[in-house]
């Protein structure tokens, strides 16, 4: 998919319904400083659009893209952010749990995963918490770059190996890098699938 316009709408901290008109959404979701926004502005080729930074709690409302007239991008909060107060934790967490549990224009997610990981606790409960409440998502394994082809492999394979416990089929695995902008295009050919 070419990419021919990409504006920011808006920013909310409340989950809205949905954007007026709707279209069709697609949001980024993950652990803080795991690459959401750097990816966003990688896949719609302008450098600034979303606001990155090497701080973690960058992101801190929703923010409302529109691709090509034709549908949305949502740069949500990350997750399980240790340095702020247990409440704004709680509030980030609920902002993000209302959002993809009451939004009827959500086709569907990328959830985001730092490929130098093996499998982490607190994403592999965020994907228990999207399986019990069947919210369709992909994953993403973002920052490729800093490591060779054969780790990320080694990393999404020990992920895959625990979700097949528990789930019958698994969800599409993408490789990214937004530093070299590699695996956008397969994301965008995903997404295009949808609209
Ligand atoms: P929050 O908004 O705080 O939740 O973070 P975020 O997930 O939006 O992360 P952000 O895009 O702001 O990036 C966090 C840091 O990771 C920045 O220093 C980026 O430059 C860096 N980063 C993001 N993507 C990549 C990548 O693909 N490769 C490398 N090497 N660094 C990256
Ligand atoms: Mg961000």
């Amino acid at each position: 998919m070419q990419i021919s316009t990409a504006t920011f709408v808006n920013s909310s901290v409340q989950p809205k319904k949905a954007l007026n008109p709707p279209k069709p959404t697609f949001a980024f979701i993950g652990r803080s400083n795991v690459g959401k926004s750097s990816l966003i502005n990688s896949l719609l080729g302008r450098k600034k659009l979303a606001k990155t930074s090497s701080k973690p709690g960058k992101t801190q409302l929703i923010n409302y893209f529109l691709v090509n007239k034709a549908w949305y991008l949502v740069d949500l909060p990350g997750y399980g952010w240790a340095k702020v107060s247990k409440a704004k934790r709680d509030q980030f967490q609920k902002t993000i749990a209302n959002y993809l549990l009451y939004n009827p224009s959500l086709v569907t997610s990328f959830l985001l995963i730092d490929s130098r990981h093996t499998p982490q606790n607190i994403d592999l409960e965020f994907i228990q918490w999207l399986g019990s409440h069947q919210i369709p998502f992909s994953i993403v394994f973002t920052k490729t770059d800093k490591l060779s082809k054969r780790q990320v492999e080694k990393n999404q394979t020990a992920l895959q190996q625990i979700m097949h416990k528990t789930w019958e089929s698994l969800p599409v695995f993408f490789q990214t890098s937004a530093i070299k902008h590699q695996g956008g295009d397969e994301i965008l050919t995903y997404i295009a699938n949808y609209i």
